[in-house]
């Protein structure tokens, strides 16, 4: 069964797009058939696999207003065998207002990828930062999400409000809907505030926090203008490693935890620190044990 996640937060630049673009090659590397989807107007992802988005003749725009179909919108990714692109232009953001006038507006994309699931073991889709209409649809067609987060300061405080938005898709669109983990993403081992962070989120939201962390590394920045991922651009690296072991992981298709309930209010920095220093156990009832998923800590 084709195993379809959509990379999501609602915070701007905390790596989706470089998740889905590096899991993307691992997962191509590892011999999977695999889809990636670019959900956002910005277009980074086709950019940072090497289009230019300004001169594609179609996108998934043409999906989104029933021009054209995934088969005859997707791209081959150069240099990459087994990888594919659902490609986006900046006319994605035309869809946004298109959808809102349908009925039935956040299946849209769902049903624009069943005629291709037999094609593909894995499609990853890269949402927008946004919890808007194109997110929904991503959420609509996915099994399960990941959430890269940010080792920093205030980075978790979006979760609850995206598990709210999970459990409106659960409720009204797709119930069969999961959350697969946090990626713990530009970790800062030397900080012990990294550590908190996470076993703060897997306290409270009793989400699990997928292994390995994928570190700061300067590697990043570099390879999205070379229209490279991390894995090509530099292949030995840490963070080349990491999103190979994270590929591989998540090749086990069981999804990791069922309806996540948010069960507090905002967190607040000084929040953070007392528990992890006092080391709050997770509610880990919901959260099957698995390889390459370690409760509440990242490191
Ligand atoms: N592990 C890392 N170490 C250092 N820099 C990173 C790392 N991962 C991603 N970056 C860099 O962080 C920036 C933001 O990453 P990215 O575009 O993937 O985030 P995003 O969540 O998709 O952003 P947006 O919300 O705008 O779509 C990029 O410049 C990227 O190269
Ligand atoms: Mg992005």
């Amino acid at each position: 069964m084709t195993d379809v996640l959509a990379v999501a937060n609602q915070k701007g630049g905390v790596a989706k797009t470089t998740t889905v673009h590096s899991l993307g090659v691992a997962s191509a590397e590892l011999g999977r058939r695999t889809l990636v989807v670019d959900l956002d107007p910005q277009a980074c992802l086709t950019f940072s696999l090497g289009f230019d988005p300004e001169g594609l003749e179609q996108s998934l725009h043409d999906v989104f207003v029933r021009r054209a179909g995934v088969a005859e919108v997707a791209l081959p990714v150069p240099g990459v065998e087994g990888l594919d692109v659902l490609p986006a232009t900046i006319d994605l953001a035309g869809s946004e207002v298109h959808l809102l006038t349908r009925t039935g507006r956040e299946h849209v994309l769902a049903r624009a990828l069943e005629p291709v699931l037999d094609r593909y073991d894995l499609i990853l889709i890269d949402c927008p930062p946004s919890l808007g209409v194109l997110t929904i649809n991503g959420l609509t067609a996915a099994r399960s999400v990941l959430i890269p987060l940010q080792c920093e300061a205030l980075s978790h405080r979006g979760v609850g409000q995206l598990l709210e938005t999970i459990e409106d898709v659960r409720a009204f669109a797709n119930s069969e809907l999961t959350v697969r983990g946090v990626i713990a993403t530009m970790y800062d081992d030397r900080t012990k505030h990294s550590r908190h962070i996470f076993e703060e989120v897997h306290a409270r939201y009793g989400i699990p926090v997928l292994q390995p962390p994928v570190r700061k590394s300067i590697r990043f920045a570099e390879a999205p203008a070379r229209g490279k991922s991390i894995l090509q651009h530099a292949p030995q690296s840490p963070g080349a490693e990491a999103y190979r072991a994270l590929a591989a992981v998540l090749m086990d298709p069981s999804p990791t935890a069922g309806p996540v309930t948010p069960t507090a209010g905002p967190v607040t920095p000084t929040a953070v620190a007392p528990a992890a220093a006092g080391v709050t156990r997770p509610p880990v009832a919901s959260v099957p044990a698995q390889p390459g998923v370690v409760a509440g800590t990242a490191g």
